[in-house]
């Protein structure tokens, strides 16, 4: 009998698992790939092994010895706290069991995998997901991405730098949506001058013989390419878990729902005729859900949870952690302050982009009063010794210089700079208590306070 379940070692769930065993639980994680999960092995680690790799030769050196380092400190970490991990697929047999092991808490962090387009072609050998590019032992000499979303921009970045000739073909008029739209169009441009193609507004239909078709203004056209990269989303790890036996029903492609707590334990059903949609609700009831324990049912009824990328929220290694610290809390009675709606998140391209809170477009859809201010690299001391001149801040804040509303950034580290607006944010600062604040000179951080 264990305190706590935890199935996923990811950043999520190792990050649980420590944090939860130093508060004194008893806690069993269950992973039956590496611990470290996508981030550490195939994702967020090795990638940027790669962007602060001189060489391509130097990236396939490095990223093995990277890894293991960060591997083998985990896994001490976890020792060192009392975690049992139990290197095995968990499979649930009822809401409270694992394996075999029982506790009365479950967090469920199994992550993600890249997302294929069913087209045809997608089987030709020369297709790989990020996961396959980052095992290639040979410089691509011709690279075609699909998708100019995260993985694509990071990807064609610095497999340019290497040496390959980069092919972008994205469905969407411009890359990056989640970012101010002339940031993102910043950026590409950056990258276009670099000497990648883009091929924005273009439909991907199949791949024939190493050629990328794709439809562009009603447009056939292709491109040649030794190596192509899909990297057209994630989906959530949702199979083989027997969460039918937990009483969970996932949400097709888009991971298991949760409450705003990550809980993902059934709701009791209400009554048919109390159903606002009866013909959903027919839907979702399954033989299986119909038959399961009811939420808070008695001794021992306990509670399972969902994070990370499993929950299809907030597809971000930092994201997960949090949601499995707030979690935690929530198992011990603690009550925090996480604002989860201030989620920061970067591009590490070179340079980078990075943003907190919501875009321009967005503010306005919402109907936001807001006023924005810019302040760019070329006018900050920092930045010209580094020669890093190409960049630019937006703060958006409430009229008056108010409380700070968001934050999105294009330049050479671009994630730290974020990261500080983040602080304000979450903190619920105006920017005049950020031009009050200060900053050291010469910084880049500097930009921030020199917005006009
Ligand atoms: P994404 O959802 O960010 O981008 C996928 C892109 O593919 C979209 O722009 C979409 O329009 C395009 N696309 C889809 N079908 C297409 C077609 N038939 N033809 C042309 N274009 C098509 O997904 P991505 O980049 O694979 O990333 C997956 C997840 O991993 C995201 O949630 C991302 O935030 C996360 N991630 C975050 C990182 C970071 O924070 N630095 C790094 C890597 C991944």
């Amino acid at each position: 009998m264990s305190d706590l379940i935890i199935i996923g070692a990811g950043p999520g769930g190792y990050k649980a698992a420590l944090y939860a065993a130093r508060q004194g639980l008893k806690v069993t994680l269950f992973e039956e790939g590496h611990v470290g999960g996508t981030c550490l092995n195939v994702g967020c680690i090795p990638t940027k092994t790669y962007v602060h790799s001189r060489s391509f030769d130097e990236a396939v050196e490095r990223q093995p010895q990277v890894v293991e380092q960060l591997r083998g400190g985990v896994e001490t970490l976890l020792a060192n706290a009392g975690v049992t991990l139990v290197r095995e697929r968990g499979v649930f047999s009822d809401a409270h069991t694992v394996n075999g092991v029982t506790a009365k808490h479950i967090i469920i962090a199994t992550g993600s995998r890249p997302k294929m387009l069913p087209i045809e072609g997608a089987d030709d050998p020369r297709v790989v997901d990020s996961t396959g590019l980052l095992q290639l032992t040979t410089l691509p000499r011709k690279l075609c991405i699909i998708g100019a979303g995260v993985i694509g921009m990071e990807f064609a970045s610095v497999f340019q730098r290497y040496g390959s000739e980069v092919t972008v073909v994205e469905y969407l008029k411009e890359c990056l949506p989640m970012l101010d739209a002339d940031i993102a169009k910043r950026l590409r441009k950056n990258l276009e001058k670099r000497g990648i193609t883009f091929h924005m507004g273009a439909a991907v239909k199949g791949i024939a013989d190493g050629r990328v078709l794709f439809e562009q203004k009603g447009k056939e056209q292709a491109v040649e390419a030794d190596v192509i990269l899909m990297a057209t989303g994630r989906r959530p790890n949702i199979e083989g878990l027997n969460l039918a036996a937990a009483g969970i029903t996932p949400d097709g492609r888009a991971g298991i729902p949760v409450d705003e707590h990550f809980k993902a334990s059934p709701l009791p059903a209400p009554p048919l005729g109390e159903c606002p949609n009866a013909a959903a609700a027919s839907v979702s009831l399954s033989s299986e859900n119909e038959a399961l324990p009811q939420r808070g049912s008695g001794e021992g009824a306990g509670d399972i949870y969902a994070i990370g990328d499993v929950n299809g929220r907030q597809m971000l290694a930092h994201a997960a952690e949090m949601q499995g610290i707030h979690v935690v809390n929530r198992i011990l009675g603690i009550t925090d302050d996480i604002r989860f709606e201030v989620m920061p998140a970067a591009i590490f391209t070179e340079p980078e982009a990075a943003l907190v809170g919501p875009s321009e477009d967005q503010l306005k859809a919402e109907g936001i009063e807001f006023e924005c201010h810019k302040g760019f690299y070329r006018a900050n001391g920092k930045a010209l010794a580094m020669a890093e001149t190409e960049g630019m801040v937006k703060l958006r804040c409430e009229p008056g210089e108010g409380r700070l509303l968001s934050c999105h950034v294009f330049g050479a580290h671009a994630a730290d700079i974020v990261q500080e607006a983040t602080a304000f944010i979450t903190l619920r600062a105006s920017l005049r208590q950020l031009r009050q604040t200060v900053h050291i000179h010469p910084t880049l951080s500097e930009v921030l306070i020199e917005v006009s």
